[in-house]
């Protein structure tokens, strides 16, 4: 695993941009670059970063295809909350060369959700699988909506929602967890563990403990970030504010290594 820290939120952001933008750049193969794409405030900046590098001319998507993490279920596209909403207004809308017919999002409004799960793994595994599958984490340690328990091989699937994370996510639904969808569509942990490569992003204070759990707890269904450990291209982009729970010892390890002082 490969702990990148950076001083703050903004670094950390502009770091996986750049990340973003060169594997995209690289990519020389005669198929489209395949790109995970999560919701929530961690990847804002690393959106606002891609628009901006997209605009100067400096990354393309024309020969990108996304496939997002996951979808309240009953949400309308139109609903500001739902994750469709969310990824047209912090990223889609602004792409200049970004193809409407290489997007893809979880229908949280399909009338038949377990085969729109099995629909969304087939579309995945069409295009060859993931290249790059930028997540975010919850404080739990969930990834996409795989909550604590969720099997860490799990496939694309309807996930309910733990009461934590209906609170947690309840900010953005008037502070009433009443209001939070209490299921969704979720690609799955083992989804997300066989793209070739994953990219987590761990920002701020209330992320310390599953930053702590990913990168020093044993691997564990309660910590579903825990599967990352089982994985040969993970890496972390995480802030100072997110290391407050990492021995000492450790932070120093991934400091000095991404400083080249212990190459
Ligand atoms: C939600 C999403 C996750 C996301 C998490 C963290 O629960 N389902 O995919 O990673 O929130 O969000 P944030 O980046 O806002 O802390």
């Amino acid at each position: 695993m490969r702990i990148v820290i950076q001083d703050n939120y903004d670094k950390m952001c502009l770091w996986a941009a750049n990340y973003i933008a060169d594997k995209i750049n690289s990519h020389k193969e005669d198929r489209p670059f395949v790109l995970g794409l999560p919701t929530g405030s961690s990847p804002v900046g690393v959106y606002k970063e891609l628009i901006r590098k997209n605009k100067a001319g400096e990354v393309s998507f024309a020969n990108v295809v996304t496939f997002n993490m996951d979808e309240y279920v009953g949400l309308p596209h139109d609903h500001e909350q739902s994750y469709w909403y969310f990824m047209y207004d912090n990223l889609f809308n602004h792409l200049v060369d970004m193809k409407p017919e290489n997007i893809n999002i979880p229908d949280g409004m399909a009338e038949d959700p377990e085969a729109e799960c099995a629909r969304y793994e087939e579309k995945i595994a069409s295009y060859g699988g993931i290249d790059l599958f930028m997540g975010g984490i919850g404080v739990d340690g969930h990834l996409a909506f795989n909550e604590p328990y969720t099997s860490l091989s799990s496939r694309t699937g309807v996930r309910a929602l733990t009461t934590d994370t209906k609170i947690v996510n309840s900010r953005f639904f008037g502070n009433d967890p009443g209001k939070v969808p209490s299921t969704a569509l979720s690609v799955g942990i083992g989804t997300v563990t066989d793209s070739r490569e994953v990219l987590i992003l761990i920002s701020g204070h209330n992320k310390a403990r599953a930053l702590a759990a990913t990168v020093e707890g044993g691997i564990s269904q309660k910590w579903t970030c825990s599967a990352l450990q089982m994985h040969n291209g993970a890496i972390i982009a995480c802030d100072e504010e997110a290391c407050g729970e990492l021995t000492v010892d450790t932070y120093k390890y991934f400091l000095d290594i991404e400083r080249g002082e212990r190459l």
